[in-house]
């Protein structure tokens, strides 16, 4: 029986970096009763998605998740309706990103804000996660619904509260072992009730506010990515198969949601983790911050070539924490031949991600490097040991999370 702890030493990492090194790359494994086909490493998932993007691009099953979402939305989301869903937010969120009020305006309002409820602790002792949890969740509430809350705004309170809970339901071992046997979600009690019961309250809520943007809705100043979606809806109001339904906008609004919040917050949280861990680093991130950005502005993305330690600490937070290191699930979209091996389409597949953060033959990477950041200065081109991370944590599904292609 597999240990279902979560990290990069652990459970699922660890069992696959073993497999691997016995039984190479490309390898079969039994959850419950179906045949799962992992991929490790760099040069086999580089091999997959860059190369076989289009085949590998299927989602594989999520039972727990599949019986909320009912192939609506966009995380767990099949075929043609996945493809239409992803394009239109994509096209959305560059749309926004351009806007008289665009995202980095929102992300930075929010990083003010932010600044200035931890300046509230007068550097005393505090648990952030809270605090770091509003943040992005703001940000996402001000690109879905125009406006961000005040921390202490009761709906905004109970959205977090419902999302914080759904995560960790997710990631419990009870979730596991019902994606290995779905016949225990319809059969027995458990927290997968609670995270229904959650998610309805979510697109409740969100129906509500869909309500309100339809009556206040302007066609030519959208404001939102809600007012986006109407227009769409609208467009489309004739065509009966139209993928552009109001219950596929408040699923695909709760999967912005529950794909953006937490991944974000725990990026914050470890990295100032971290950055406390190693203080020569953060010595060196402040210096650059000081000399590039000052004190008088908030950062903007133009700032981000010019901040090369930065960015690399960045991605070396991210390689650390290995947030997803099994990504979720791939499935192919025809019978392929893989290096020699036949994957059959309904066969799911595992990306193990971290495999390709973790090892690289050209960077200078130790895998159980476990307690600091590795930052290498190769005449003054900072990288951090895996610079491929830009490719396995977001750039899968054929394109992977919408956030880095947007
Ligand atoms: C540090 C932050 C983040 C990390 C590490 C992360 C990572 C990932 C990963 C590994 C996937 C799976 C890709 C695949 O299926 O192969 C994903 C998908 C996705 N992410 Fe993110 N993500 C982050 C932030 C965000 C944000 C801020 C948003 C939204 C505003 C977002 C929205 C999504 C969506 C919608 C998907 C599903 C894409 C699809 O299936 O087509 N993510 N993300």
């Amino acid at each position: 029986m597999i240990e279902l702890t979560l990290g990069p030493h652990y459970g699922f990492s660890l069992l696959f970096l073993k497999f691997s090194k016995v039984y190479g790359p490309v390898f079969t494994l039994y959850f419950g009763t179906k045949p799962t086909v992992i991929l490790h490493g760099y040069e086999a998932v580089k091999e997959a998605l860059i190369d076989h993007g289009e085949e590998f691009a299927e989602r594989g099953s999520f039972p727990v998740a599949e019986k909320i979402n009912k192939d609506l939305g966009i995380v767990f989301s099949h075929g043609n309706r996945w493809k239409e869903i992803r394009r239109f937010t994509l096209t959305t969120l560059r749309n926004l990103g351009m806007g008289k009020r665009n995202i980095e305006d929102r992300v930075q309002e929010e990083a003010r804000c932010l600044v200035e409820e931890l300046r509230k602790t007068n550097g005393s002792p505090c648990d952030p996660t809270f605090i770091l949890g509003c943040a992005p969740c703001n940000v996402i509430c001000s690109i879905i619904f125009q406006n961000r809350f005040d921390y202490k705004d009761q709906d905004f309170l109970n959205l977090m509260e419902k999302l914080n809970e759904n995560m960790k339901i997710l990631s419990s071992p009870w979730t596991q072992f019902c994606s290995f046997f779905p016949v225990l979600i319809d059969y027995c009690p458990g927290s997968h009730t609670t995270l229904a019961k959650n998610v309805y309250h979510i697109r409740n809520y969100l129906l509500k506010k869909i309500k309100e943007h339809q009556e206040s809705l302007d066609v030519t100043n959208p404001r939102d990515f809600i007012d986006y979606y109407l227009i769409k809806w609208k467009q489309e109001n004739h065509n009966p198969h139209s993928e552009f339904t109001l219950e596929n906008l408040s699923i695909t609004v709760t999967d912005l949601f529950g794909a953006g919040t937490e991944t974000t917050s725990t990026t914050l949280r470890y990295a100032l983790l971290l950055l406390l861990k190693c203080p020569e680093v953060t010595a060196k991130v402040q210096e650059e911050i000081d000399r590039v950005v000052g004190k008088h502005r908030s950062p903007c993305m133009q700032d981000r070539s010019r901040m090369p330690y930065t960015d690399a600490m960045i991605h070396e937070v991210q390689r650390f924490i290995d947030l997803i290191p099994t990504n979720l699930p791939h499935a192919v979209t025809c019978d392929i031949k893989f290096r020699n091996y036949l994957i059959p389409k309904v066969i799911e597949t595992h990306f193990h991600g971290s495999s390709d953060m973790q090892n690289r033959g050209d960077l200078e990477c130790d895998s159980t490097c476990a307690d600091s950041l590795h930052l290498h200065d190769k005449e003054h081109n900072f990288h951090c040991v895996c610079t491929v991370l830009d490719m396995t944590t977001f750039f899968i599904r054929e394109n992977g999370c919408v956030q880095e292609r947007a």
